[in-house]
């Protein structure tokens, strides 16, 4: 019996070419459908093989039947209730750029998780392999160079724009004033403000964002100048004045996508506990500052998403509010009369 393995499949996920009407074939062969077997079918033996009774639209059927060459008489089938992880017009699809660890990876597992959501991670290097068949990976995807979207529309292939766009990728070296550091500051404003124009600009140009996209930047609250205050002092330069600049880049981006019915959010996450703040010893202050992990951040931003639309184009909110913005006292007033969400002050 002849056949093939859907790209990104184990050798298990076996399709009898023979079996599958040839108009099919086509839809079969398309990398981007790989994930259909991870999300109906379970692992099987290389003897099953899968055929398709009654295939009627692009959307495929409702079942797919399997049978084994073993035992040909016996047909399992399975009811294909997750295949509307088919991307189709009705399918959200969710991009997230820097979904290996932290913010980005949360999202990744929250959208992946929701029948109704096609995901698009990038990962800096190679794909992790524990996700390759649960979500689409883009890899050697790095913000910090204007590659980076030209190669998401190139591994992306898909005609739809995206939904929704995170750019949650980032970097936050420890600075002070006595030993600023040349080359992480260049990096820093690389990845922060300096990839996202041209991303969204190869994006937008590629039409992988269009009317109704929702573009997330992650920015900080560290990014805000009027929320900087005595109590936490200066220093910090490169990752502080970055998300500044991004702030304003997610403003002009506000306006130049505007009558393209483009929303551009920029978002403060909350003070979460990820490798990005262990690494320049925030771990100490995670109980103090109400730090969450990065799963609790997600939900909260995935919801505020959900419901973000024109009217917060261009602003700069915190969706879990004040709690963990250490000057907001300081700055803003006392933290019970500070609404959630937040917007913040830039
Ligand atoms: N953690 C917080 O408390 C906090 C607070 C406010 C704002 N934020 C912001 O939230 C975002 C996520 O933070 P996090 O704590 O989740 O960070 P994290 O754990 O350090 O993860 C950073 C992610 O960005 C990716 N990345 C780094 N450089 C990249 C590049 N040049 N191109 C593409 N991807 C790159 C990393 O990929 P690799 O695995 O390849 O390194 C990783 O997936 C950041 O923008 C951060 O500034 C965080």
């Amino acid at each position: 019996m002849s056949g093939f393995c859907f790209p990104g499949a184990t050798a298990c996920h076996y399709i009898s070419t023979e079996l599958i009407p040839p108009k099919f074939l086509h839809t079969f062969r398309a990398e981007k459908y790989a994930i259909f077997c991870d999300a109906f079918c379970p692992p099987l033996p290389s003897h099953f093989a899968f055929f398709i009774p009654r295939p009627t639209s692009q959307r495929l059927v409702s079942n797919l039947t399997c049978r084994s060459s073993l035992e040909p008489s016996r047909r399992h089938t399975f009811p294909i209730t997750t295949t509307n992880r088919v991307p189709s017009a009705n399918m959200k699809r969710v991009c997230i750029v820097g979904a290996t660890r932290g913010l980005g990876r949360a999202l990744l597992d929250l959208y992946a998780s929701q029948s109704n959501t096609v995901v698009y991670g990038t990962a800096r290097h190679d794909a992790p392999k524990e996700h390759e068949e649960r979500v689409h990976w883009l890899s050697n995807i790095d913000v910090s160079k204007e590659s980076a979207g030209p190669e998401i529309l190139h591994q992306y292939g898909g005609n739809e724009p995206f939904d929704i766009l995170y750019v949650t990728a980032g970097y936050f070296a420890t600075e002070t004033f006595d030993k600023p550091n040349w080359e992480d500051e260049v990096k820093t404003y690389a990845i922060s403000a300096i990839g996202p124009v041209f991303l969204i600009h190869h994006l937008v140009h590629g039409n992988a964002l269009k009317k109704g996209t929702k573009i997330v930047l992650i920015s900080s609250e560290a990014g805000s100048i009027c929320l900087r205050h005595e109590k936490e002092g200066g220093g910090n330069f490169s990752h502080h004045a970055s998300k500044a600049a991004l702030n304003m880049v997610g403003k002009l981006l506000s306006l130049d996508l505007k009558d393209k019915g483009i929303v551009v959010s920029l978002v403060h996450p909350g003070f979460m506990r990820t490798e990005m703040t262990k690494g320049v010893g925030y771990d100490k202050y995670w109980d103090a500052g109400g730090a969450v992990i990065p799963e609790v951040a997600a939900k909260t931003l995935a919801e505020w998403t959900d419901h973000l639309d024109m009217s917060k184009t261009g602003q700069l909110w915190a969706p879990r509010g004040a709690r963990d913005i250490g000057t907001a006292e300081e700055t803003m007033g006392p933290k019970d009369t500070l609404p959630t969400p937040l917007q913040l002050p830039w």
